[in-house]
């Protein structure tokens, strides 16, 4: 052995006696795949200065655990939407529907500071606003059987195969649906990509807990309800498709092929 085998035994040896460290058998700390990458993105002035003066209205704290009618001042039905990118569709629903209680989870400040803007400068007080990551949001702050509906408008399609474990719909995702939507709660989700739409649908068809709302078992017509949005309009342009789909949650289990 060599004076450099020796001291890198002697120094594993010492991991092994000190109390203070984990045992070198210690599980690896799990991580979950995002749905998203971090990017920094260019924050205008006018978002900037938002995200500056206008959090403490519409900011919620990921960290603490919100009584919901406490946070509006009043007991409505709260739907959350995941991804509102610069939120101007989230905006429109919210004005086209004042007695409902909106949630808006965004990851990308601009957005967020977009939408900061537009809310105080339209005095809309039913939308509240996370800048986060939406799948811890519904696990950790969100109680079960408490919202009556989550929309997905065009999530990010990661379509590259080898992305696709990316992907914010999975079977752990609706799985998490059912667990935190109400009875007879919704989930709308839109794309303008077809192969995800068409895992989407196996998905969501499979889950015992879901029914399709659409007649067909598949797709459904853009409901007028749901404005375009930035994204979707973009996609247009280019000549893109657009799927709809909207699943409800039941109270009991439907059929039994399902196997979710
Ligand atoms: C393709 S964009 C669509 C934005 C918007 N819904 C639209 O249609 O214009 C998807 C958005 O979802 C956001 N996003 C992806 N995963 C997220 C997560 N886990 N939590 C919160 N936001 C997420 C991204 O930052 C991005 O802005």
């Amino acid at each position: 052995m060599t004076a450099a085998h020796t001291l890198r035994y002697a120094a594993k040896l010492a991991i092994h006696d000190n109390p203070r460290r984990p045992p070198m058998t210690q599980p690896k700390p799990t991580y979950r795949i995002r749905s998203f990458i971090r990017r920094q993105g260019r924050l205008t002035p006018g978002q900037q200065h938002a995200l500056d003066n206008l959090w403490h209205s519409y900011g919620l704290d990921p960290t603490v655990n919100y009584d919901f009618n406490d946070v509006f001042g009043r007991d409505a039905d709260l739907i959350m939407e995941i991804g509102f990118g610069n939120g101007e569709s989230l905006l429109a629903m919210a004005i086209a529907n004042p007695a409902l209680n909106y949630i808006g989870i965004e990851v990308h400040q601009p957005g967020v500071g977009h939408l900061l803007l537009k809310l105080h400068e339209l005095n809309v007080s039913n939308v509240r606003i996370y800048n986060h990551d939406a799948i811890e949001i519904l696990e950790q702050r969100m109680a079960d059987n408490s919202l009556s509906g989550v929309q997905l408008f065009f999530p990010d399609p990661w379509h590259k195969v080898r992305h696709h474990k990316r992907r914010i719909v999975n079977e752990s995702f609706v799985n998490l649906l059912r667990q935190k939507l109400k009875d007879d709660g919704y989930f709308h989700a839109a794309t303008d990509w077809q192969n995800y739409a068409e895992h989407m649908l196996v998905v969501l068809s499979a889950a015992a807990h879901f029914s399709n709302t659409s007649l067909n078992a598949d797709y459904c017509e853009r409901p007028d309800y749901r404005p375009l949005t930035k994204f979707e309009n973009r996609g247009l342009r280019l000549g893109h498709g657009v799927w709809d789909l909207i699943f409800r949650k039941t109270a009991v289990a439907t059929p039994s092929n399902k196997t979710l």
